[in-house]
């Protein structure tokens, strides 16, 4: 008897050795830092390894993990979702990594860091989901249900652009992604920025979650157009409105996140329920990360309704759809 405790002892000693040697083992995540020019510069492990101010502060994956993640899209691969298998949280922080030395959930603290992946995430679930009134689990827990548009009327190809970002022969361009790319030019400039051949080959899209997330990513960290604020600087405060902006009231946060990715389709119209839906999706995970609703502020920086969009939908082709 005495010395079988004595083995488990031994063995019990042996484990937590081990255990202490693979928590260790990721201190590859430490961060390494450097001052230049007076600046604090810094790398964080793969997932924020160029030399940034961002690097300094916590990864994304330091704050959220897996089951997190999980908690949010629950019923993605649920039988009659139409992405089962697709989606996973590898490919989000993959995808992430090519961004956070940018800023992308590394400014500004931990609090604005876990606010902007529910915001980023708020307009992710909102625009795949297939939750509707009476779903199980309630209409919110139907993110990254869809990977792709799933009966194109069309295949979106506009010959207006046909010199600079020529339709491919066969290719369709229809909605593919988490935050959805329809057209040919969107497809051409998107890969552009995340260097991928998506004009000849947009099926990436919905055959690679790291491509989906990169392409959304891309898409919430670039201006529309230079002069005006990524959804990213929008929300994080980098960006200062202009008097026009003030006069249209247009302000940081949110809401303007909205005007910039969808601008009249949502925004400017009152209380519609197209906006309300990507509010309530933002709501919802800021509850489950354990932030809390609360934290997204004042109705005026949460909404859009009365701001006037930063690109009419007639007149300017490249917002998003
Ligand atoms: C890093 O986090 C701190 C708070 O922990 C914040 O004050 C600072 O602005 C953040 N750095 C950047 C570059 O956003
Ligand atoms: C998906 O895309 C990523 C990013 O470009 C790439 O690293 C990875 O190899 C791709 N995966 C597959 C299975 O092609
Ligand atoms: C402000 O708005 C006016 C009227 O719409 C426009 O003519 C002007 O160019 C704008 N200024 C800036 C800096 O965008």
């Amino acid at each position: 008897m005495e010395k079988k405790s004595r083995r488990i002892l031994v063995v019990g000693a042996l484990l937590l050795a081990i255990w202490a040697l693979s928590v260790n083992a990721d201190d590859s995540e430490k961060t390494i830092v450097k001052t230049v020019k007076g600046k604090k510069m810094c790398t964080r492990g793969w997932e924020c390894k160029d030399w940034s101010i961002y690097c300094c502060n916590q990864t994304i994956s330091d704050f959220f993990q897996t089951y997190q993640f999980e908690n949010l899209f629950s019923k993605r691969n649920s039988p009659v979702a139409h992405a089962v298998g697709f989606w996973d949280y590898q490919s989000f922080i993959m995808a992430s990594a090519l961004f956070q030395p940018l800023g992308f959930g590394t400014t500004g603290g931990k609090l604005m860091q876990m606010k902007e992946i529910a915001a980023f995430f708020g307009h992710v679930g909102s625009k795949t989901t297939c939750g509707y009134g009476v779903a199980t689990g309630g209409p919110l827990a139907w993110g990254l249900c869809y990977n792709k548009e799933m009966s194109p009327s069309q295949s979106y190809c506009d010959d207006f652009y046909k010199y600079t970002y020529p339709c491919s022969p066969g290719a369709e361009y229809y909605g593919r992604g988490a935050l959805p790319i329809y057209w040919n030019y969107n497809y051409g400039a998107i890969g552009e920025g995340i260097k991928a051949d998506l004009l000849n080959h947009p099926e990436y899209i919905e055959q690679n979650a790291t491509l989906a997330f990169q392409a959304a990513i891309w898409r919430w960290m670039t201006p529309i157009k230079k002069s005006q604020p990524s959804a990213h600087d929008a929300f994080v405060g980098n960006w200062k409105p202009t008097k026009n902006d003030t006069l249209a009231k247009r302000v940081p946060g949110f809401g303007a996140t909205m005007n910039i990715l969808y601008g009249d389709l949502v925004c400017g119209q009152g209380d519609i329920d197209a906006m309300n839906n990507i509010i309530s999706h933002y709501q919802y995970y800021l509850d489950l990360m354990g932030v809390g609703r609360e934290e997204a502020g004042p109705h005026d920086v949460l909404t859009c309704a009365e701001q006037i969009p930063f690109n009419p939908s007639n007149s300017n082709p490249t917002a998003s759809s």
